[in-house]
């Protein structure tokens, strides 16, 4: 079975750096370690409002760092721009609305203004993922705009996790991402997933073998503060690995 990659996501450590205006801690150093510490790629949302990783972030990132480089950006034509200027490994397009505090859900793949925005990107050689709701009407949608990946939004999941981990809802919001991700391979989809994982929630998503990345962030970077940033990455690196040894036993 494949390997699951997983994506470390540094935004918040830009976060943590911009609360104080200086240059410390230094994202592009973070992506560094979590070289070092096994993960298999970068990721990093260069918002419209700039609140953490800024332009020049990505420039030191695509100069400095080996890693292929995830950018997730908002459907815009500031972000294509910068894009093709760019030419990151990867483009993920996630919705943006500024007022959230996070990328609150997936994106709205009914709009066929997006299809614009996949072909451009496609056509640079830049590979183009949405960020969608675990539905498979919208993994349908985002097939016909031409992306060849799916990102699964997992937030409803580990919400549902933290609620109780055994209950109903983190069953029907696993189920969720089950089907979407099987869904994903019966139309030729790659599919990844990401948004709120952390030691605990990450092992049964991990466990789904169509499931190829996982971008995970804000729980490394929060775990940081008590183990260290290169220790958080490397745990979630085992309980993934250990999560798809189980799955490839069973299956
Ligand atoms: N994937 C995408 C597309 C995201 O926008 C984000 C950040 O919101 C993540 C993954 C990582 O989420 P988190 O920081 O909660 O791990």
């Amino acid at each position: 079975m494949a390997k699951l990659r997983l994506g470390v996501n540094i935004d918040h450590v830009a976060t943590i750096r911009n609360a104080r205006g200086g240059p410390h801690p230094d994202p592009v150093r973070a992506a560094h370690l979590a070289a070092a510490a096994g993960a298999d790629g970068i990721t990093a949302h260069l918002r419209e409002d700039r609140r953490h990783i800024s332009d020049a972030d990505i420039v030191a990132l695509v100069r400095d760092i080996h890693l292929p480089l995830n950018l997730e950006m908002a459907a815009t034509d500031e972000m294509l721009a910068i894009a093709l200027r760019h030419k990151p490994h990867a483009a993920c397009i996630v919705p943006e609305k500024r007022e959230e505090r996070t990328t609150e859900g997936g994106l709205d793949v009914r709009q066929e203004r997006l299809a614009r925005y996949v072909g451009e990107l496609n056509k640079a050689g830049i590979r183009v993922s949405l960020f969608i709701e675990p539905d498979p009407a919208a993994l349908d949608a985002a097939k016909a705009l031409g992306a060849p990946v799916v990102e699964l939004h997992t937030g409803a999941y580990c919400e549902a996790f933290g609620d109780d981990p055994a209950g109903e809802g983190m069953r029907r919001e696993l189920a969720r991402i089950e089907a979407a991700a099987a869904h994903a391979a019966r139309i030729g989809l790659e599919c990844h997933a990401g948004h709120g994982l952390s030691f605990d929630s990450v092992g049964p998503v991990a466990a789904i073998p169509t499931i190829m990345e996982l971008n995970i962030g804000h729980f490394l970077v929060g775990e940081a503060i008590f183990i260290g940033f290169e220790a958080a990455i490397t745990k979630m690196r085992g309980l993934m690995d250990a999560a798809r040894a189980t799955q490839s036993v069973s299956a």
